[in-house]
């Protein structure tokens, strides 16, 4: 198999906003309790968070974190998860069938965000609630003191404001598995009417409206027209989701899953810019990518629905999937994805972050580790700084069950001061690539230096017993001679390449 690509410093993409390496917890099974909180362990502070599991999201490098969910936030009380921590309800949640203890609320995820470094995107409530407790939480979070909620926060512990600025209207409104699921226009006027009444509290806010679950939802299309239309004078960006994993022994096919990433982001691109039309707007509204990853979502499939009226487990073990090679592969065919539409995704959050479809792995009383998934995360979150690149390739195709044949090779690049950063997926089973790169464009350059995931068995994975089995190798082809950069890819292979 051959590709041969072009770079040019003069022929951006645009600059890479370091949201677009974003993270996201939900209160979803052993992710917050048992994962990033578990008193008692050896690792954990005074507050009860393991301190392993903050260096490894710390080494994961995730910059914006998506909380409290997801599916759980559309049943959520913010009010439970404040205060004195042994006076906090224990509440049904509804949509995992799980208990919420409500022992790690807005204050203790906050002080753990300040542990990691990374930024607060918060999501209110639409689903069972709407204006006034969006309001309400905006008004503790935000506002310094002297009204009720901000006093309230004070007395909680908490003199300064979060500041939160990045937030999330409600989750997947399009599902009809989400708690208070509603039809594009209702949900389009409610949104409007929350981010009108938030902007009243602070101007100073990021907004994100729900687009469609996935692009096979029935209503994708008319459901990001019907809810811009309502919004676009309100909003800053507009959601995707999206999950994948391999159908049938389609392995080509999953590895590629990138090209389906990339129809999704255009028809969502093509969509906010028809209402933008239609509204003869200049306002620019951008996607946030805030759900994307491998999730075996067939698995949970079987699981649900199963559950009995006395079965309301707390931290129950749900949606850990073990990733493979084939997986960490697919998920840096997706951060290529991101990379190459980095003008109008300028936000994305992995989903999720610890034990729940997660690139952190914990055993209560035990050790925390790196599933497959997370090197191309972390490496790309590292290398992708400064300018995205158009990258204009020629490559052999192969075949695949969901998207018919496919370009063999996908690549992404990005340039910061003189350099150029390549990332590259070979989709090929069973052959090698050989991979040339035209960088004439950037004669300064002598170097290159390549890493990547590939291993005998595309289904190899790391495991409590064995946490190394599958990590970063060095490819030692990669070589850059007047202006070529050739390396050869191993089948079912992603690489990150340093050429400086
Ligand atoms: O990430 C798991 C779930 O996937 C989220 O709760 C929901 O938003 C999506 O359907």
């Amino acid at each position: 198999t051959r590709a041969h690509l072009t770079l040019h410093p003069a022929f951006p993409v645009g600059p890479i906003d370091r949201r677009l390496f974003g993270g996201f917890v939900e209160h979803l099974g052993r992710h917050v309790y048992d994962g990033i909180h578990e008193p008692g362990h050896p690792t954990a502070g005074p507050d009860g968070f393991r301190r392993d599991v903050i260096e490894l999201v710390k080494e994961l490098g995730v910059t914006t974190i998506r909380y409290p969910g997801g599916n759980f936030v559309s049943g959520y009380q913010w009010e439970d998860g404040v205060g004195p921590v042994d006076g906090r309800p224990r509440r049904l949640d509804l949509a995992w069938h799980s208990t919420e203890t409500n022992r790690v609320g807005l204050h203790e995820f906050h002080d753990w965000l300040d542990l990691v470094g990374s930024e607060l995107m918060l999501a209110v409530n639409l689903g069972t609630r709407g204006v006034k407790e969006a309001v309400d939480l905006l008004e503790y979070a935000n506002v310094p003191s002297g009204t009720t909620r901000s006093d309230q926060r004070r007395a909680n512990g908490r003199e300064e404001p979060f500041g939160v600025t990045m937030w999330c209207l409600g989750n997947e409104m399009d599902g009809p598995w989400q708690v208070g699921h509603r039809s594009a226009d209702d949900y389009g006027r409610l949104a409007s009417q929350v981010a009108k009444a938030m902007r009243l509290v602070d101007t100073r806010l990021t907004l994100v409206v729900c687009g469609s679950s996935n692009r096979d939802m029935p209503t994708f299309g008319t459901w990001e027209r019907t809810v811009l239309e309502h919004t676009w004078d309100d909003v800053d960006y507009i959601s995707c989701h999206a999950y994948y994993q391999e159908h049938d022994g389609d392995l080509a096919g999953f590895l590629a899953s990138g090209t389906d990433m990339d129809a999704f982001i255009d028809a969502v691109v093509a969509t906010i810019d028809h209402v933008r039309a239609v509204k003869r707007s200049d306002k620019r509204i951008d996607i946030s990518f805030d759900e994307w990853n491998v999730w075996y979502f067939t698995r949970w499939n079987e699981q649900e629905g199963t559950f009995a009226i006395d079965d309301w487990p707390v931290a129950p073990r749900l949606l850990e999937d073990v990733y493979t090679v084939a997986d960490a592969v697919t998920v840096g065919g997706l951060l290529i994805s991101l990379l190459n539409h980095a003008d109008r995704v300028t936000s994305a959050s992995l989903a999720q972050l610890v034990n729940v479809i997660a690139p952190i792995m914990t055993e209560p009383g035990g050790p925390a580790w790196r599933q497959t998934t997370f090197h191309p995360f972390a490496l790309t979150s590292k290398a992708a700084r400064g300018t995205a690149l158009k990258v204009t390739l020629d490559a052999d195709t192969v075949p695949t069950a969901r998207y018919g044949d496919v370009p063999a090779v996908a690549a992404a690049a990005t340039t910061e001061d003189g350099t150029v950063q390549l990332f590259l997926q070979n989709r090929d089973t069973t052959t090698p690539a050989t991979v040339t790169v035209d960088l004439s464009g950037f004669p300064a350059l002598s170097s290159a230096t390549a890493t990547g995931i590939w291993d005998d068995d595309p289904y190899a994975a790391n495991t409590r017993d064995d946490p190394a089995r599958v990590v970063p190798r060095a490819n030692d082809t990669a070589a850059l001679t007047g202006g070529v950069l050739t390396v050869t890819l191993p089948p079912v292979s992603w690489t990150a390449i340093s050429v400086a």
